[in-house]
């Protein structure tokens, strides 16, 4: 999909998509034009499409709804466009307009922003695999660009284009089969989008894993064939600051349950355990790519939760990188004990000053919250504000549960320090506490996206069935700040 801030004659386009306020849209003169015999009002989500005739020659026109002027936010205004897109792709335009129009609420640069966004995400597909896919592509003009921001815009193109990327990426990498992406295969492809994005990558293979202390994260990863590797991924953009931010992936390339075996309706998803692994990636990519003047040091334990005659069972007692001891009661809550390792790893070893660690963590994420909302575990009010600052902007949506330390009981072992499960209540929050113990103290937040990173049922237009590439927007947004634009 190619984008194009350029006016262009309409004759050579095959359609336009114009976006209609419901409270001006008697001022709009294409409906005053048809008025009588249609009900378009321009409500949200509401879409029309007509074709007319200019001498000769057809093409169409895509009406699409934004409801109120003054209720217009940025992600409904990039809702909006994505369901226009798709309609234009499933028209099979292949060279049309979108006006820009002019609008008080959202400024050209944050118009400019959804349009790509809309555009990139919304014709996303995961087809790759179908022998009779038909490739897609456009080109897309954006039209009635004022000349003096046309610089401007084109920048938040390329910018947006990136991010773009970096959600692809991620949606790709969840989508893709545990035969084709395993801990190695992981790896190597984060070594080459290192390579191709500007980012710096490091892999440790199992020798290193277990030499580093790593023994939550080896003994999760040492039942499998195919081996753990940690990836670490360092983008140090701004030299002058001390601040470097940690962003700690769960990696889980599959998710059988280990010998607390899932049922196989539960398992057949579980793919998708690198969710977070994805995000982390995707959003290294976009950082990369946009030299954001941020330090974040991506990391990554890659296993695969399997079965065999060194799997780690039930009742096992193991140690960590932190030297704390752990009882498995469950080897099917192997997300932490992966995770906490490379926490101690990425705060002992790269020195980041905050945390921010993305996992598909707990079924019980989704029965608490469903699969609209992420949610979050902290131990820094600050630091949920900042992330919430960027979910506003994005539409991404996170709600925190209460971390009050009278939960910890349920995670207190019995022989050991730790157990790594606290019983069947407020699994979400004990998964997250279990965690904290092992940040020494630094702002963290826990994003447990089990219920976000996948959908079967998308919930807005510009994601669709599979890997739907949450929380890569608001990530990137937290770490590279605004357009100035309130919205
Ligand atoms: N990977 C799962 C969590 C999950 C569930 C992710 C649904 C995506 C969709 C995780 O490793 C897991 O199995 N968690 C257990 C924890 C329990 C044993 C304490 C769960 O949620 O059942
Ligand atoms: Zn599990
Ligand atoms: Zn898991």
């Amino acid at each position: 999909m190619k984008i194009i801030i350029q006016n262009i004659n309409s004759k050579e386009l095959q359609g336009i998509i114009i976006p209609v306020f419901e409270d001006k849209k008697d001022s709009c003169n294409i409906i005053q034009g048809f008025k009588d015999n249609n009900t378009f009002d321009g409500k949200e989500e509401e879409i029309f499409y007509y074709t007319r005739e200019e001498d000769g020659v057809f093409n169409y026109r895509i009406l699409i709804g934004l409801g109120k002027e003054s209720e217009l936010t940025g992600y409904k205004y990039t809702n909006a466009i994505a369901k226009a897109v798709k309609m234009a792709k499933q028209l099979k335009l292949t060279k049309y307009g979108i006006r820009l129009g002019e609008m008080s609420s959202i400024c050209i640069g944050g118009r400019t922003k959804g349009i790509t966004e809309a555009v990139g995400l919304a014709t996303y597909n995961f087809d790759k695999y179908k022998s009779d896919r038909k490739e897609y592509a456009a080109e897309v003009y954006i039209l009635d660009a004022p000349e003096d921001k046309k610089e401007k815009m084109s920048l938040k193109v390329q910018e947006m284009n990136n991010l773009v990327e970096g959600i692809t990426i991620a949606r790709d990498l969840v989508n893709e089969p545990a035969n084709v992406i395993y801990p190695e295969s992981l790896a190597n492809k984060v070594v080459a989008l290192g390579l191709e994005s500007g980012f710096e990558v490091e892999v440790f293979n199992e020798d290193k894993i277990q030499e580093l202390g790593m023994k939550a994260f080896w003994a999760v990863g040492m039942g499998s064939a195919r081996l753990p590797r940690f990836i670490i991924m360092r983008h140090m953009g701004n030299l002058k600051s001390k601040e470097v931010l940690g962003l700690v992936g769960k990696g889980l390339t599959y998710d059988t349950g280990g010998y607390s075996l899932k049922p196989s309706d539960s398992m057949k998803d579980m793919k998708c355990d690198m969710g977070g692994a994805a995000s982390v990636i995707g959003v290294m990519s976009a950082l990369a790519k946009n030299k954001v003047k941020a330090n974040v040091i991506g990391v990554i334990a890659a296993a695969e939760n399997a079965i065999s005659g060194h799997s780690y069972k039930p009742g096992d007692i193991i140690g960590s990188m932190a030297g704390k001891t752990i009882e498995v009661l469950n080897t099917d809550a192997e997300g932490r004990l992966t995770l906490v390792d490379a926490i101690t790893y990425v705060i002992e070893k790269e020195k980041v000053n905050k945390v921010i660690d993305i996992a598909t963590l707990t079924g019980a994420a989704l029965v608490a919250l469903g699969t609209i909302t992420t949610a979050v575990v902290t131990n820094n009010n600050e630091f949920y504000n900042e992330l919430q600052v960027a979910a506003e902007k994005t539409g991404e949506l996170f709600w925190s549960l209460p971390n009050f330390k009278e939960y910890k009981k349920q995670i207190k072992g019995d022989y050991t320090d730790l157990k790594n499960i606290g019983g069947k209540n407020a699994g979400t929050i004990t998964a997250g506490m279990f965690i904290e113990e092992f940040v020494e103290g630094k702002p963290w937040l826990h994003l447990d996206i089990a219920g976000t990173a996948w959908a079967d049922v998308p919930f807005s237009e510009f994601i669709q069935k599979g890997g739907t590439g949450v929380p890569v927007r608001t990530l990137y947004k937290m770490i590279n700040g605004g357009c100035g634009c309130s919205k």
